[in-house]
């Protein structure tokens, strides 16, 4: 493991703002996020796959009476979003180090507002249909704890991940596509956005890719 590596796993587990395995509330978040970790009571919004966590922070910023989660596996790219966070004070966050897998051992029924879904693994291989974010089995699990007519919103490079997901809801009578776009940079779309760019984004970008987003509910 690199020596960076290394040191931003030790500064983790000295912060506040990230909850990780060993540490004491990770286990006694789900239901009490708003109580235990966030100074006000405040609708949450989760990033999943997020990296660096560029919307978590980015939305933070801009909505001081929301609540903002950044979830992922990487400690060292939690860090990133964890600094930017404590460097401009944003009470509003955290950053949970968790499988999204287990979105349910973190939150309870109706306990998250909206979710971002942002860049994540295209996982193109047919076998690996199951780990893509938007299939059926994560989205039982955004359903689950999700509170009624919250927006999931998703962002991608990826058009085979991106049309996948759209056929998929054309099947699911408990979903309504709100919007969608496959060039989000020249949509009226974009203002939703608020000029966040994440990491992976900036990348394909360069190399030419037009970015897709789309948003959906789950029907009441
Ligand atoms: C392509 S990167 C995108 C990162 C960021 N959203 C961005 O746009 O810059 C995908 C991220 O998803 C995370 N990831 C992949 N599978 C995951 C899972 N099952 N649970 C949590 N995080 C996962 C990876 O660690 C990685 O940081």
């Amino acid at each position: 493991m690199s020596r960076t590596k290394l040191k931003r796993f030790t500064e983790i587990s000295e912060r506040h703002n990230v909850l990780e395995d060993n540490k004491p509330l990770y286990q006694q978040l789900k239901g009490n996020w708003n109580k235990d970790y966030f100074p006000k009571d405040q609708p949450i919004t989760l990033e999943l796959a997020c990296g660096k966590a560029h919307y978590t922070t980015g939305l933070a910023a801009e909505f001081p009476d929301r609540n903002f989660i950044g979830i992922d596996v990487k400690g060292d790219r939690l860090w990133v979003g964890s600094t930017i966070a404590l460097e401009n004070n944003l009470t509003n966050t955290a950053f949970l180090r968790a499988q999204i897998e287990h979105l349910d051992q973190f939150f309870d029924q109706n306990e998250v507002s909206e979710i971002w879904i942002t860049f994540p693994d295209p996982r193109p291989r047919k076998r690996d249909m199951k780990r893509r974010l938007t299939s059926p089995r994560f989205l039982e699990l955004y359903k689950q704890v999700m509170k009624p007519g919250g927006i999931v919103n998703f962002k991608t490079d990826n058009t085979q991940l991106f049309e996948y997901t759209l056929e998929l809801f054309e099947d699911r009578k408990d979903i309504e596509l709100i919007d969608h776009t496959f060039d989000l940079y020249n949509s009226p779309l974009n203002e939703l956005h608020y000029g966040i760019c994440t990491d992976f984004e900036r990348k394909f970008k360069e190399k030419g890719e037009d970015i897709k987003y789309l948003r959906f509910k789950f029907k009441a």
